[in-house]
């Protein structure tokens, strides 16, 4: 029997699960890290932490199963994309990761759509310029802090890092890459074009292979830090979303899955790139070699759920932990309740601004049509709806790119819930379904792992044999129905609210 590793470098732990090769997880562990958030605004880790919690995961696994080192054949990546991690002549971290969340950038972003050009960044880049991207976060440090630029040899990704830890190689591969906005997203290589415009040395950036490809074997040191065999690939892995990808088994065209975890993320797979000019989905390669995804992003999708919870919902919290479940739980049973459209309520998601469709950093959430009639369990259903919604809207504009989903898993803590996916059936008119393997995108990285190791000949290949169907959920004719016209009221707000989002930034 062959073993492989998955290893998911999140953003509150790094998650280590040792899977059969046909996928059936063997052992788990996860390491919690802090956040640090030294401004409003500003959010960083230290990749040391990650590299401890790596170490810790991976002991951990081995000594839960008593799997022999020589039989695991292979370990997988995946990880928080977009993060800035710096090294020095002698690889050392020469300041924390400037993490995906962090909004310093907006002067950079400037910067970059200027030096660059909106429409060229877009055509190359498959994005506008924007703050979460690694490029703004390099220009800043360049900007602000030239002292760390000056001692800079290496700039590599967060999961990237932990590869150079393990294998002592610098590289990366492409779907991580593309949220450097350094990468051509259709030649899928370093674009020479935006690192000259930019003042960017190339040879700071790190060798980008396909996600399945072999980029070295543990050192020896790793191998008696860990109790590893040196002989173990490490292969490129993903970002996050194209790893969770994978791990659903979303790796061919009409093929799609929508993430409810902090943020919210409709990812779409597609076999011919297809870029939005106006950039309000992301386009990046996948980890399928020569594919791309289509992503809409939410920022507050969980987030909203979870801010309702922890500021409105304690009398909930009392409940859950007297009957000893999860808040949630007791919070979908309330809001089940409720109809449809919230008795005239409803809900923008955009706590900490939005990425798809508006692509505003100064929105924020709104409850609209507020009434002494309303509950709390009213606006909680909104909540949820708004968030509904606004996942509606990243499918809506794949649709008018030409991207059509006609199969839709369901992942991330709200995927759990049923009223969440019956809203989004309902809500995306198609049906959506869960797998019955829950460990997403630590999966999906040991999968390309096994393809590396040669025990699956292809990513599709690999998710065909693993990934099970579960639940699945039909869309409700008359609650489409009941739903599209609240949706068509939500979609008439933000554009109504616009100009004083921007206003109330600047009391
Ligand atoms: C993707 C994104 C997040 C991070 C953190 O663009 O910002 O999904 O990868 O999970």
């Amino acid at each position: 029997m062959s073993y492989i590793l998955g290893i998911d470098i999140g953003t509150s732990g790094t998650k280590t699960v040792l899977f059969k090769e046909d996928g059936t997880p063997v052992s788990s562990a996860t390491y919690e890290y802090p956040l640090y958030t030294p401004q409003n605004g500003y959010a960083e880790q230290d990749p040391l932490d990650w590299w401890n919690a790596t170490v810790n995961g991976i002991k951990s696994v081995l000594s839960q199963s008593n799997v022999p080192a020589e039989e695991i054949k292979g370990i997988g990546l995946s990880g928080q994309m977009h993060g800035l991690v710096m090294l020095d002549a002698e690889n050392n971290v020469i300041r924390n990761s400037i993490i995906w969340c962090d909004q310093r950038t907006s002067a950079e972003v400037n910067e970059i759509t200027e030096k660059v050009g909106a429409k060229r960044i877009v055509e190359i880049t498959a994005n506008p310029a924007i703050t979460g991207f690694t490029a703004a976060k390099i220009l800043w440090v360049k900007n602000n802090e030239p002292e760390n630029y000056e001692k800079t040899r290496h700039i590599l990704l967060p999961k990237d890092y932990i590869r150079f830890m393990l294998t002592g190689e610098y590289a990366t591969e492409v779907s991580d890459a593309s949220g450097m906005q350094l990468l051509d997203i259709p030649k899928r290589q370093w674009s020479d074009e935006v690192l000259t415009k930019l003042g960017i040395d190339k040879s700071l950036l790190a060798k980008v292979y396909e996600s399945p490809e072999i980029t070295g074997t543990l050192t020896k040191q790793v191998a008696e830090l860990t109790g590893l065999a040196e002989s173990t690939i490490v292969v490129g892995g993903a970002g996050d979303n194209a790893a969770a990808a994978v791990g659903t088994g979303v790796v061919e065209d009409g093929k799609a899955f929508t993430t409810i975890g902090s943020s919210g993320v409709v990812f779409a797979h597609t076999d011919n790139i297809a870029i939005d000019p106006k950039g309000r989905v992301h386009t990046f390669c996948c980890a399928v070699p020569n594919a791309w995804h289509v992503m809409g992003v939410t920022q507050s999708a969980g987030l909203s759920l979870k801010w309702f919870r922890d500021n409105l919902a304690w009398g909930e919290m009392e409940t859950s932990l007297n009957m000893g479940v999860d808040p949630y739980y007791i919070m979908d049973k309330q809001a089940e309740r409720v109809p449809i459209g919230a008795n005239r309520l409803l809900y923008l998601p955009y706590l900490n601004g939005e990425r798809t469709p508006h692509l505003d950093p100064n929105a924020r959430g709104v409850f609209f049509g507020l009434s002494t009639m309303h509950k709390k369990s009213d606006m909680l259903r909104a909540v949820m709806e708004g968030v509904s919604y606004s996942l509606r809207d990243c499918v809506e504009v794949m649709a008018e790119m030409g991207i059509s989903v006609n199969d839709m898993m369901a992942t991330g803590g709200g995927g759990s819930s049923p009223l969440w996916r019956q809203m989004l059936a309902d809500l995306y008119s198609c049906q959506v379904k869960t797998t019955l393997n829950k460990e997403g995108p630590a999966l999906g990285v040991a999968l390309l792992a096994a393809v590396g190791a040669g025990i699956y000949d292809s990513v599709q290949e690999a998710c065909k044999e693993v990934i099970k169907p579960d639940k699945i959920q039909d869309p409700i004719a008359e609650n489409s129905a009941e739903y599209d016209k609240v949706y068509r009221m939500y979609t008439k707000l933000y554009p109504a609210m616009k100009q004083s989002f921007e206003e109330l930034s600047k009391i």
